[in-house]
């Protein structure tokens, strides 16, 4: 089944129709910039031009949002407009585009993508998936299914929200070193280590592409860890494949 799949981001709105078979991208993605003030509705009619892009229309489409999402709604915006807080983001996507539509967390759907295709293809027990970029996105698995919006990206270390000192974003913004990063990785790690104990933990978003220049440098954490292998297309697989099981029961328009 082909599904399409959208990830929404601070920066850019990507999207391609993904075949659920192989967890593989049918067409080249298309990216667009996120409108700023990213506004529901703005968002909304990104969203719309990257679907029309292909010319996918009436048939499943998942989404991506970069906060809490329980049952469609948004409920968190640590990155975007604080409009989206209480949007019924699965309704308003599903009556602009004109398709069944689901939205989910964008780690959990990195997270998903990761669990059947990537790099924790298989693996039972708990597994952690962090993304790493303009904050720190969580998903944690356990023999394989997912409990979404952990959100242990606000965890607090050294009496901080942990992604304002661990994020890529802060690593760009403070300049550090690749050595100094990794100690504060390392350090956020430990303390996610405490709380799940978890067998793996997946290390995604962009920097996962550079995981030799920091993953060699953390130690004193017990559970194995591997660079995410989706690279960028994992939020769009994962946003397809949340889509394709929520079918035939997702939000449709009215
Ligand atoms: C948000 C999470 C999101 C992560 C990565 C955090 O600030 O609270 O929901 O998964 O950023 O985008």
């Amino acid at each position: 089944m082909n599904v399409f799949g959208v990830d929404i981001g601070g920066s850019g709105i990507k999207g391609a129709p993904v075949d659920l078979t192989r967890g593989e991208l049918t067409a080249d993605r298309f990216k667009l910039l996120t409108p700023q003030p990213a506004t529901p509705d703005a968002v909304a009619d990104t969203v719309r031009e990257v679907v029309a892009n292909f010319g996918w229309s009436g048939r499943p489409v998942g989404v991506t949002f970069p906060g809490v999402v329980v049952q469609g709604t948004t409920r968190t915006a640590a990155n975007v407009a604080k409009e989206w807080v209480g949007v019924d983001a699965a309704g308003l996507l599903a009556a602009r585009l004109g398709a069944p539509v689901t939205v989910l967390n964008d780690a959990d759907a990195a997270g998903l993508a990761e669990m059947y295709y990537g790099a924790a293809r298989g693996r039972r027990g708990t597994v952690v998936l962090l993304t790493f970029g303009t904050g720190i996105g969580s998903a944690v698995f356990s023999d394989g299914r997912l409990l979404p919006n952990t959100e242990l990206g606000h965890l607090e270390l050294n009496g901080h929200d942990a992604e304002t000192r661990a994020s890529t974003r802060a690593k760009e913004e403070e300049e550090l070193s690749w050595a100094h990063w990794a100690r504060r990785v390392q350090r956020y790690l430990v303390h996610v280590e405490k709380l799940f104990s978890p067998e793996l933990f997946v290390i995604g978003g962009g920097v996962s592409r550079k995981a030799e220049k920091f993953l060699p440098l953390i130690e004193g954490v017990s559970a194995e860890i591997v660079p995410a292998r989706l690279m960028n297309n994992a939020g769009i697989v994962g946003a397809a494949m949340a889509a394709g099981a929520a079918w035939p029961d997702p939000v449709v328009a009215a």
